[in-house]
C-alpha cells in the first residue's frame, strides 16, 4: 500500500517502517490485491483538536482521525467491492486513493507508556483501525464493532503486533516483517543482491539497515553492520536479536558482520528469512561465531 506521509515533526524509521507493514497486512486482510493509498498526517494534540472541531464539531484532541475516500455500498467493505476499487483507480498516482488519515503523537506516546510498548507499535495500531474506517468498517453498534475488532485483530496478528503478545517486547513476526521492509531500501547495483536487516534493541529500540554498495566494492557496508552502526551512534549497547532478510537464498551474516556483532552481543539471536518471508530459519551468534576474537583489557 502507498502511504503518503506527512509528518509535523521529524519521526523514527522504525515508527514509518511498522506503520508500512501494518498497512501491507491490512490489505492483505481485506484481500485487496489492487493498488491503493492513503494520506497519513503524524501530527500533535493541537492540531488533530483543531481537525477535530472543525470536522465533527467535537474540540478536544484525540488519538486519531479518518477521513474515507470512498464510500463503500452498504454492508459492504473494500474488499467485497473490487468493481468500486477499479473504478476510483487514479492511473496518474498508479492507486486507488481510500482516504485520509491523521495521528497524534501526543497520544501516541501516552498510550504507549500506559500499554508499556514502543511508540511505533502503538502508531501501528492506530493505522490499522483508521485502515479499517477507509476501507469501510465501523463501530456504531455493537455487531459493526466487533466485526471490526476481529478484522484489526487479524491484521494486527498477522504484521506480528497481537496485542496477547503482551509484555513481549517485540515479536519475531514483526521484526522479520521490518527486515524485509529494510531490504527494500538496499542499494546493490553491483551485486543485485539485496539485504535487510532489522536489530532490536533491549530498550525496546528497532534500528533497520540495508546492505549500501560502493563503485569501490570494498567499501560496501552489510545491511547487519550498518543496523549496528546506526544502533551504537544513537545509544544502544545491547540487543537481543537481529532480523535477517534476502531475496532468493538464506543469508547468514557474513563473518565480519558476526565478528562486528560480537562485541557488543555475543548471545544475539540470529533470525534469517528469504524468498516471501515464509521461510525462517534461526540460530545464535555464539553458535555461528564460536571462539570469536577478543581483546584482553577491554575497558567495560
Ligand atoms: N551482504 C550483507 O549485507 N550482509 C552479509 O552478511 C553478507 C553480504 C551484502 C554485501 C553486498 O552488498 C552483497 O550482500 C553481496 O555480497
Amino acid at each position: 500500500m502507498k502511504l503518503d506521509w506527512s509528518p509535523d515533526f521529524p519521526v523514527t524509521s522504525e515508527l514509518l517502517s511498522l506503520m508500512q507493514v501494518a498497512a501491507d497486512r491490512a490489505m492483505q486482510a481485506e484481500g485487496i490485491s489492487f493498488p491503493c493509498a492513503a494520506s497519513v498526517r503524524l501530527c500533535n494534540d493541537a492540531a488533530i483538536r483543531a481537525l477535530n472541531a472543525s470536522h465533527r464539531g467535537l474540540d478536544q484532541a484525540t488519538d486519531v482521525l479518518s477521513f474515507p475516500a470512498v464510500s463503500w455500498p452498504k454492508g459492504k467493505t473494500a474488499g467485497q467491492a473490487p468493481h468500486l476499487l477499479r473504478k476510483m483507480y487514479d492511473p496518474e498516482s498508479d492507486a486507488c486513493f481510500l482516504g485520509d488519515v491523521v495521528i497524534s503523537l501526543d497520544h501516541v506516546r501516552a498510550q504507549a507508556r500506559e500499554y508499556g510498548h514502543s511508540e511505533a507499535r502503538e502508531a501501528a495500531y492506530l493505522l490499522v483501525h483508521s485502515l479499517c474506517h477507509l476501507m469501510g468498517y465501523d463501530h456504531m453498534n455493537e455487531e459493526e464493532k466487533a466485526v471490526m475488532r476481529e478484522k484489526e485483530e487479524a491484521i494486527l496478528a498477522d504484521a506480528g503486533l497481537a496485542r496477547e503478545a503482551g509484555d513481549c517486547p517485540i515479536q519475531d513476526k514483526a521484526l522479520l516483517a521490518l527486515a524485509r521492509e529494510a531490504m527494500s531500501r538496499s542499494y546493490s547495483p553491483y551485486s543485485r543482491y539485496p539485504v535487510g536487516a532489522a536489530l532490536h534493541a533491549t530498550d525496546g529500540r528497532v534500528f533497520l539497515g540495508c546492505n549500501i554498495e560502493n563503485a569501490s566494492f570494498g567499501a560496501t557496508i552489510c545491511a547487519e553492520r550498518t543496523a549496528m552502526v546506526k544502533a551504537v551512534s544513537e545509544g544502544a549497547r545491547s540487543f537481543d536479536v537481529i532480523a535477517i532478510a534476502t531475496r532468493d537464498t538464506p543469508g547468514w551474516p557474513c563473518g565480519i558482520c558476526r565478528q562486528f556483532m560480537s562485541e557488543f552481543a555475543p548471545n544475539l539471536r540470529v533470525l534469517v528469512t528469504w524468498g516471501d518471508g515464509s521461510h525462517v530459519e534461526e540460530s545464535t551468534l555464539g553458535k555461528i561465531l564460536p571462539h570469536q576474537f577478543e581483546l584482553k583489557g577491554k575497558e567495560q
